[in-house]
């Protein structure tokens, strides 16, 4: 659609909105706060045709990005760890836009992949292939894609396995750059020539102004709403969850991370008493930096001696919805949670970057665990898979076409 008739439907977007501004006025002339509340409730944003020629999406009718229910142990212990900075709180209408740019393949240079396309929600946000196909469909990524949920809990400092972008706002805009994934290098242009293409498209305009009050697009504000929708995928509802949620006690020894869990299995229990008590408590350590409820990783670990003589720091993503995944680690070489288990069972090597916690004395970790305390740390991870989060509809393909 050419930039005039986009500018027609641009004003008269900004025309409902004024309407509907001087609607929520003269209702607040007539009553106090709650009233007017109410009143911004029901009026109506009438979703722009671009938008909605486009777009599955009702302006009128967002999702809860900003607020959603979460469990008691969601308190100010995990509180602490989110980083989510002053000025880019949630808030659903700018969430929704980055909803749209998460799934735009025209945010690639030829129009042939999103966000998406590696970090697909069926997967938990991970791409089931090692390697992720890049725009050009020839060339692949190094590195395995990330699981996207509970990106919120990392301090800054830690975007990437090796944690080279400091925050999720200024990872947004890297993949877009980024010569393999999506093609808008200098060379063409870089992100300037992505904002031209977005202010000659039909929805964007719009939906800028929707979100940030005005239509200017800059790349602040698409990595403020790309990183916006990712920090509402927060996973509290796998079946770990369901159980912790009635044994969670914030001042239980260890937060009730300790006790059996209603509803599991004996194997699955198994696993949980394995993966929460260290290896002095026969355990085998894992939540000391894995560390529930989030799974995120604790901001002082280190590597966990996948290769001799490791130098990088690496991070994970959090292990919600880690058995949804088909490779792991930073290069995706294992293709199982058996041989994941396997590692930490035998395989840990020294290095400058290993963490102490699997090097106690000074020598890798052995934990010989038996088959059966191998399976049940499988177990217990499976138990982390929250279908509630790859199901929603809220984190799903806006687009018609
Ligand atoms: C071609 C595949 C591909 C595309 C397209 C892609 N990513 Fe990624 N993403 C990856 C890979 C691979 C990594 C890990 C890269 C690394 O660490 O070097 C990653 C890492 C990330 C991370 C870091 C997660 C963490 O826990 O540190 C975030 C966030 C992310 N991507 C978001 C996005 C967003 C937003 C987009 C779209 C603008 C996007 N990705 C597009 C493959 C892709
Ligand atoms: C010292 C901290 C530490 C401990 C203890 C630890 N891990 Fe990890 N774990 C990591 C790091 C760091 C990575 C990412 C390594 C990489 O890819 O280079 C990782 C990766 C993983 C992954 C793959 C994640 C993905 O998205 O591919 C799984 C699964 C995992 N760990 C499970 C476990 C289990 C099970 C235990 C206990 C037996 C455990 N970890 C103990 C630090 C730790």
């Amino acid at each position: 659609m050419n930039q005039t008739i986009s500018k027609v439907f641009k004003s008269k977007f900004i025309l409902n909105f004024l309407l509907s501004v001087i609607l929520i006025g003269l209702a607040s002339c007539g009553g106090g706060s709650a009233t007017n509340s109410v009143t911004q409730n029901v009026t109506t944003v009438s979703t722009p045709a671009g938008i909605a020629e486009f777009t599955t999406l009702s302006l009128s009718n967002l999702a809860n990005y900003a607020a959603p229910v979460l469990p008691a142990y969601f308190d100010a212990t995990v509180g602490a760890l989110d980083n989510t900075p002053a000025n880019n709180a949630v808030n659903d209408k700018v969430a929704t836009l980055g909803r749209v740019l998460f799934y735009d393949k025209r945010l690639s240079i030829n129009d042939s992949i999103s966000c998406s396309s590696c970090h697909q929600q069926a997967n938990g946000f991970d791409d089931p292939r090692r390697f992720s196909q890049g725009f050009s469909g020839l060339e692949f990524t190094t590195a395995h894609a990330m699981r996207l949920g509970n990106i919120r809990y990392y301090q800054p400092g830690n975007m990437f396995w090796d944690k080279r972008a400091n925050s999720v706002e200024a990872q947004a805009s890297q993949p877009i750059q980024h010569a393999v994934e999506m093609g808008f290098v200098p060379g063409v242009g870089g992100i300037p020539a992505l904002i031209t293409k977005m202010n000659a498209s039909s929805y964007y305009p719009d939906l800028f102004a929707f979100a940030f009050g005005d239509a200017a697009i800059t790349e602040l504000r698409i990595q403020q709403a790309l990183a916006q929708f990712e920090r509402a995928m927060v996973s509290y509802n796998s079946k770990w969850d369901t159980a912790y949620a009635q044994v969670f006690a914030p001042n239980a020894n260890n937060r009730g991370l300790g006790t059996v869990l209603p509803g599991f299995t004996a194997q699955e229990d198994r696993g949980r008493q394995l993966f929460i008590a260290g290896p002095n408590n026969g355990g085998a350590g894992c939540a000391a930096c894995h560390q529930p409820p989030t799974f995120a990783l604790v901001a002082n670990s280190r590597s966990n001696g996948l290769d001799a003589g490791e130098t990088i720091v690496f991070k994970a993503p959090s292990l919600k919805n880690i058995g949804l995944s088909k490779a792991f680690m930073h290069d995706g070489r294992f293709d199982s949670l058996e041989k994941v288990v396997e590692h930490y069972n035998s395989g840990v090597k020294l290095g400058p970057a290993l963490d102490n916690r699997l090097s106690p004395n000074g020598q890798p970790l052995r934990l010989n665990l038996s088959t059966e305390d191998k399976a049940a740390l499988i177990a217990f991870m499976n138990t982390l898979t929250d279908t509630t989060l790859t199901n929603d509809p809220k984190f799903a393909d806006p687009f018609k076409k």
